[in-house]
């Protein structure tokens, strides 16, 4: 049994929850839940990361004082991580006693080791406010261009990037004030002293994804520079220790103390867990000495790798800590193929979603959607809707609901006590190992892929026995019961396997199957000889006017509320900039293509349903092929001189998925389908064995 700790990103307790930020809190879940079903010890902290001006802001604009505010807004995050069934082992806030004496502790590990060093900054200073005012809180017209109300770091016309001090004519977005400038001091965190060890760190143990630390390198090129971690009164946050009793109080940095947050949590669980059967040793997994007993992993989105592959492992390094066995970032979620927009009611707050729609259909979406790169996602509305319908309530809950019926009414309950397909069963236990390791590599797609051709084999099973028409023969109840109880077995196989996604559905079939268990090695006995209770319906369909609803709400609701959590502490600071990871950006123009090139191709198994010639072109033969989406993808290929359609269909052959499709004359082409040989002679159609998964993803 390996012992995990996981934390997902702490969110920002100035904002409310989002579908953006549920990408991140249902990947972590699903992979914690996956983990702890295949017998793993597992520990999911998480907090409310509840420092920074924008914060302290926030409860002066809404009279109250910082710490009202953030005891609210944790309230509403830890009620819609509930609805989303997230299930936290522990939920904590940055604000706190433990997270202050480890911040505490660090920072003076960090100073006595010679790490810490101080440097007069010159920055600008609101009069009115009496602050310094972070960039987001400046405006002014572009050093370059000289557009209007561009912000202190970047001008998003010409995207030329600059110190807040270079705009012309700045004022405060906080007051309207002109700002002034004003030295300090600040406390810095010499990076640039762990260069090494961040080399070795990042390269070493796959703890990062390839574009990751491909990016990391790029970062190391571009060198790195000292960190400031200070800021000047007024402040919401921790101060200092040990600065000079002469000199003005100084605060941590809000992304100083954040990911300090994770040990304080956990901290937090473990004295709250003292002396219970569930105890947690704090030292087994965050000392030094154990960094290889025990395991932590941290789940965050592509934006703020820079605080967690460099900034964090540092600290960790540099205060005698142990650093994270891996850190898995995610891309953005974009709704209906565009980026959020509160006009189009696609910036859905994680509330409005639940008063329409039941958040299990989002947690199935999502898991179908993500794998283990850092891509953004998309979730189209209408795709959505077809995609659980037709998996979830017409493939996997539709298996139950026409079996259960005959057990329950003719065998009271009852199921077989012999299986009557054997290998049938023996085959969706063994596709169990695949859906397994899926899980723990953070393929949800391949997992729901996986699991989704095992209700098709189900389906098609019953199709070909046809209970309901057996039911009506005479001398036939021994076959509608073996047929009925393989159908219900299966059922049983899948909700094992759905378990990690749909904790309530599956626990809910659990009661249906009358069974204790849903653990991976749970599936491995059948169901024999064993009685059920009546079937209740367990998901409904998704109907259009209930995303409609919601997408209206959202609309309304956003009118007037204030925006999400998007604030200084969003973005580091000029100098820490963190570009995000992004695998389609700086393509080569070489001949050679770098690995990150070609890992963009996206090439994956697809079946031919049909192959047909196209009238009017001699060259083309048209495609109708399944690559494991919802839809067919329509291709034409250059190979009629070679094949004749009847030669290919029925195939499994290599499409490549992510082409741009081009508009030809006999209709759109989605994809390629590779051949090897020569175009003018011969070519030849790469095939698969028939045991490839359609819609995986060749590599
Ligand atoms: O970007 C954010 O939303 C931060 N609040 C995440 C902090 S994660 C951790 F480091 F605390
Ligand atoms: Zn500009």
């Amino acid at each position: 049994m390996r012992e995990i700790l996981v934390t997902s990103a702490l969110p920002y307790a100035n904002g409310y929850i989002h579908l953006g930020h549920l990408v991140e809190y249902i990947q972590t879940d699903i992979w914690v839940r996956a983990m702890k079903a295949q017998g793993h010890q597992v520990t999911y902290v998480c907090a409310d990361d509840a420092h920074g001006t924008a914060i302290m802001l926030k409860a002066e604009a809404n009279g109250v004082t910082p710490e009202e505010q953030i005891a609210s807004v944790k309230a509403s995050h830890e009620a819609d991580f509930a609805k989303f069934l997230i299930e936290f082992d522990n939920y904590h806030s940055t604000h706190s006693e433990e997270n202050k004496q480890f911040s505490e502790l660090i920072y003076r590990r960090l100073n006595n080791a010679g790490h810490i060093s101080t440097k007069d900054v010159e920055q600008l200073f609101d009069p009115e406010k009496q602050l310094f005012l972070a960039d987001r809180f400046v405006k002014g017209e572009c050093p370059e261009c000289a557009s209007p109300d561009q912000y202190g770091d970047n001008c998003e016309v010409c995207g030329t990037t600059y110190d807040a001090t270079e705009l012309k004519n700045p004022y405060s977005t906080l007051s309207d004030a002109t700002p002034v400038l004003k030295t300090s001091k600040h406390y810095f965190f010499d990076l640039p002293e762990f260069e090494q060890f961040l080399k070795d760190w990042t390269r070493s143990d796959e703890r990062l994804q390839v574009s990751v630390a491909n990016k990391l390198q790029e970062w190391f090129e571009a060198g790195l520079t000292s960190w400031d971690i200070s800021r000047d009164a007024p402040y919401f946050g921790f101060q200092i220790p040990d600065t000079p009793s002469d000199e003005p109080d100084k605060y941590f940095y809000v992304w100083l103390d954040a990911p300090v947050g994770y040990m304080a949590s956990f901290k937090n669980l473990c004295d709250k867990r003292e002396g219970s059967d569930q105890a947690l040793d704090f030292d087994r997994y965050w000392a030094q000495e154990n960094e290889h007993k025990t395991e932590v992993y941290h789940f965050i989105g592509k934006d703020i790798v820079y605080f967690h592959a460099l900034f964090w492992p540092a600290m960790l390094a540099g205060s005698e800590f142990r650093t994270p066995t891996g850190v898995f970032a995610h891309g953005f979620l974009m709704v209906n193929g565009e980026k959020m927009s509160k006009s189009r009611g696609t910036f859905i707050k994680a509330e409005t979603y639940a008063e329409h729609l039941h958040p299990e259909y989002l947690r199935y979406y999502f898991a179908s959607k993500l794998s283990d790169k850092v891509e953004d996602i998309n979730l189209d509305l209408e795709d959505f809707m077809q995609k659980v319908n037709s998996d979830l309530v017409g493939k996997v809950v539709n298996i139950a609901s026409r079996s259960a019926g005959f057990i329950v009414k003719k065998y009271d309950g009852m199921l077989s006590e012999v299986c009557a397909e054997p290998e049938l069963l023996e085959d969706i236990t063994k596709t169990g190992d695949e859906i397994a390791a899926a899980y723990e590599n953070r393929e949800f797609s391949r997992a729901m892929r996986l699991i989704m051709q095992c209700a098709d084999k189900a389906n098609e099973y019953i199709d070909g026995k046809k209970p309901w028409s057996l039911a009506k023969q005479e001398g036939t109840e021994q076959e509608v019961q073996d047929v009925c109880s393989v159908a219900i077995n299966i059922f049983r196989q899948l909700m094992v396997y759905l378990a990690p996604v749909l904790p309530e559905l599956t626990a809910n079939a659990k009661t249906f199957l009358n069974i204790e268990d849903l653990s991976f090695a749970s599936r491995n006995g059948w169901l024999l000889g064993h009685k059920i209770n009546k079937f209740k319906p367990l998901m409904q369909r998704i109907e259009e006017k209930d995303i409609e609803a919601m997408v209206e709400d959202s609309k309304a609701s956003l009118a007037q509320a204030d925006a999400p959590a998007v604030t200084e502490n969003n973005k580091p600071a000029a100098k820490d900039k963190s570009p995000a990871i992004d695998a389609n950006t700086d393509a080569e123009q070489t001949d050679y293509i770098g690995i990150e090139d070609f890992a963009k191709v996206e090439m994956k198994v697809a079946k031919v349903l049909e192959c047909n010639h196209v009238e009017g072109a001699d060259k083309l033969l048209q495609f109708t092929l399944d690559v494991g989406e919802e839809k067919p993808r329509n291709v034409f290929s250059g190979i009629r001189k070679f094949y004749e359609p009847e030669q290919l269909t029925g195939k499994k052959v290599i499409c490549v998925t992510n082409l741009a499709p081009r508009k030809m004359k006999f209709g759109i082409s989605e994809g390629m389908i590779l051949s090897s040989g020569d175009p003018k002679t011969q070519l030849t159609v790469v095939t698969l064995p028939d045991n490839c998964v359609i819609g995986d993803v060749l590599a």
